[in-house]
């Protein structure tokens, strides 16, 4: 499975990719206010920092505005990935897009037919949020297993993105039910390598050793 991180903090951005564990970034409107910067010149310095996919989301929501803005988007760099809303004007411009060879992620997906018409729209990525549904007590993993199932069932290219993850467990369980991308927060991100038995192994090796007295250099 492939990780994105969801954010448009560079700094978490940077020390990600040091890591060697990105493969892309998601950002959204939300995210792009938090950070206090400006939008373009944020999305340009992410697209710098990180080879992979990097979403930027259209703020207009009718058909000729969202192409208008998806133009201005896509030219800031090639891994510029056009993020556009599950409307029909989202879809209209995502088939739009795909046919000009621009990579678009449809978001603020919340059922599996949406996700049908997304595939069907020649969308890249499909963003299902996760976190969103749990908060109003509906299955979001539910939501991925069905949304698998319908693009194995026809063949859709169309990847699935699990959105809105909240928790370790959310990635854990968006790999086992077969999300091709999860974006996370960096935060969790972070803390997927933790683990309480590690850090105690790792205490009790590092005293054993001192006891040698030995140094390895
Ligand atoms: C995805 O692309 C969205 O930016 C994100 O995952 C939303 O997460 P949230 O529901 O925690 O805001």
């Amino acid at each position: 499975m492939k990780f994105f991180v969801d954010t448009a903090v560079t700094e978490d951005i940077k020390e990600l990719n040091d890591y060697g564990l990105l493969d892309g970034v998601t950002t959204n409107p939300s995210l792009i206010a938090k950070s206090g910067r400006d939008f373009k010149e944020v999305i340009a310095e992410i697209c710098e920092i990180v080879d992979g996919p990097v979403s930027a989301e259209v703020a207009a929501l009718d058909y000729e505005g969202m192409v208008k803005e998806a133009d201005v988007l896509a030219a800031i760099a090639d891994n510029v990935v056009v993020k556009l809303p599950l409307t029909l004007d989202g879809l209209k411009t995502c088939r739009y897009l795909t046919d000009k060879g621009v990579k678009t992620n449809v978001t603020l997906c919340f059922s599996a037919n949406q996700a049908l018409l997304a595939a069907k729209a020649g969308a890249t990525y499909i963003s299902p949020f996760l976190g969103r549904l749990d908060d109003i007590h509906i299955d979001g993993m539910e939501l991925i297993r069905e949304i698998r199932a319908i693009y194995d069932n026809y063949g859709y290219e169309t990847q699935i993105l699990a959105a809105s993850i909240r928790s370790p467990n959310h990635v854990k369980e968006a790999a086992i039910v077969g999300a091709d991308v999860a974006t996370i927060p960096p935060g969790v991100i972070k803390s997927l390598a933790k683990h309480v038995l590690t850090d105690k192994g790792l205490e009790q090796f590092s005293k054993d050793w001192a006891a040698t007295g030995q140094s390895i250099l």
